[in-house]
């Protein structure tokens, strides 16, 4: 189900057209014929960002530099992770390029507008290209993640035997709590993913686009608790990826606040100046 859901979710995102839900399931999607869907995935990708000058330096500018250098963070940090277990380092590795990918992206709106003095366009393809990378990252840790353990249920369900001790199946100690925040971000993720595109701010107009889209601080504060309760739970001796994970969300907490900030004084320099050219109307 979650590959069926990224393949088709990679698909409208690339594509930037809905219609290709059907065309995907149409294709053989529901013959199982997985690499002929990737292939067409692929061309239509590749066509959909060639088709235009701006998806080519989308592709170029952001999804070639950005996609390889995360792909080379996970790479480095799988093999330096200590453990014998793949499934575990691939899973702590795209964990943290998701984390990163996705400070970044909140960090490019405030940053812009405190280095510029200028507000972002609503969307910005910078922003939206560096978050919808954060999406693949973080749905393929939670791919990896969810077989870190041997018994799925247990992520988030007691074992039955306790049962009786917790009078309540579902898990709400430190793992279940850990693990039901990151399913709740992981449906903001796929979410957003979805409507990335440039069909779905047509389809809803800028504000409830832009309402929609800051889902993305509520996901991330979910991502901080689920993270935050894992580094709790698993102790070890890599200090630098509890270095990591507290400088990536003190950075985006920093230059949201300044950004805030910088915004109240730019509304309250235009009320004022508002407030001067009423005055001065009123005189002639
Ligand atoms: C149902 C959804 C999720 C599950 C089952 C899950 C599973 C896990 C597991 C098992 C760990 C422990 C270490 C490891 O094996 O990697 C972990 C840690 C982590 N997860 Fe998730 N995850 C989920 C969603 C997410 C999402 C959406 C993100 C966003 C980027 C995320 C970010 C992290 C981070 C940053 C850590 C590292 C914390 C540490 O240093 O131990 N997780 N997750």
């Amino acid at each position: 189900m979650l590959a069926t859901g990224s393949v088709l979710g990679a698909a409208v995102v690339l594509t930037g057209d809905p219609r290709w839900w059907g065309q995907v399931r149409r294709s053989g999607f529901s013959s199982a014929r997985s690499a002929s869907v990737a292939t067409c995935l692929y061309r239509r990708g590749v066509l959909a960002f060639g088709r235009s000058h701006r998806g080519r330096l989308r592709l170029i500018r952001h999804y070639v530099p950005f996609g390889l250098a995360s792909l080379a963070f996970t790479a480095a940090l799988a093999a330096w992770v200590d453990s014998p277990v793949l499934f575990y380092r691939l899973s702590l590795a795209t964990a943290f390029t998701g984390l990163i990918l996705f400070g970044l992206s909140l960090a490019i709106g405030p940053f812009g507008l405190l280095t510029t003095g200028r507000l972002l366009p609503v969307s910005s393809d910078l922003r939206r290209d560096v978050g919808i990378l954060a999406a693949f990252f973080s749905v393929a840790h939670v791919a990896f993640g969810l077989f870190v353990y041997t018994d799925i249920r247990l992520y988030f369900l007691y074992p039955v035997s306790e049962w009786p001790r917790t009078d309540f199946p579902l898990r709400l100690d430190d793992l279940g709590t850990a693990n039901w925040t990151g399913l709740a971000a992981t449906i903001l993720i796929v979410v957003l993913l979805a409507t990335s595109g440039d069909w779905a701010l047509r389809r809803y107009g800028a504000r409830r686009w832009k309402g929609l889209q800051q889902l993305t601080y509520w996901a991330f504060a979910l991502v901080f608790v689920h993270g935050q309760l894992y580094q709790r739970m698993e102790p070890r001796d890599e200090h630098s990826l509890v270095l990591i994970f507290g400088l990536v969300v003190g950075s985006v907490l920093f230059v949201q606040l300044a950004g805030a900030l910088k915004v109240s004084q730019i509304v309250e320099r235009r009320r004022s100046l508002d407030r001067r050219t009423d005055r001065s109307l009123d005189l002639h």
